[in-house]
């Protein structure tokens, strides 16, 4: 490609990102099109919120939040958080990853598997279930400063 080429590429690209930022109409769906209430943001907080006391719950073995959910996550009497202590060592931000436990590429909700049936000897959960979502839930908010770097060892 020539360089002026390259240019009016750039500028093309410049163009279009800034059409998207003014809220250029078209049938296609934007993320943010409209600001959010306070009231909504509220809202969605407190779902939020309650998800990640229902994982922090299951990530401590607590039998009832288990009892509801249907799930067993550990056969051996140890939970998650007595061998990652506020969700240590869970990095959650490093995923997805190749991960050698497993010798394959893995999600976060793999390795929360992985980790359910083998050091836990429980049953393994539903990837997309409702106990799955509280654990990731509790397990990003115990690590929410942390950089995304996907691929890290
Ligand atoms: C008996 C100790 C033990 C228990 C209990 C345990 N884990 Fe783990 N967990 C480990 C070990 C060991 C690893 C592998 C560490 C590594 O990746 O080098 C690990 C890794 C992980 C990872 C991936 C970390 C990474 O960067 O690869 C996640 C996520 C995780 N555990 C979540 C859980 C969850 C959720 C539970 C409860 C259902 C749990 N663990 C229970 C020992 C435990």
């Amino acid at each position: 490609m020539m360089k002026n080429d390259k240019w009016h590429a750039r500028a093309l690209a410049a163009g279009v990102a800034v059409l998207l930022l003014l809220g250029y109409d078209s049938d296609q769906p934007m993320a943010h099109k409209e600001p959010h209430t306070a009231d909504q943001l509220k809202a969605f907080e407190e779902v939020f919120m309650e998800q990640v006391k229902v994982g922090d719950q299951l990530f401590h073995g607590d039998p009832g939040a288990q009892q509801r959910l249907n799930v067993k996550l550990s056969n051996t009497g140890v939970a998650c958080a007595m061998c990652h202590p506020y969700a240590s060592d869970t990095h959650p931000h490093e995923f997805p990853k190749f991960q050698e436990q497993m010798n394959e590429f893995a999600t976060l909700r793999d390795m929360i598997n992985w980790c359910i049936e083998k050091p836990n000897e429980g049953e393994k959960i539903d990837p997309n279930g409702p106990a799955m979502k509280a654990l990731e839930a509790y397990i990003y908010y115990s690590n929410r400063n942390s950089k995304l770097d996907p691929g890290r060892h």
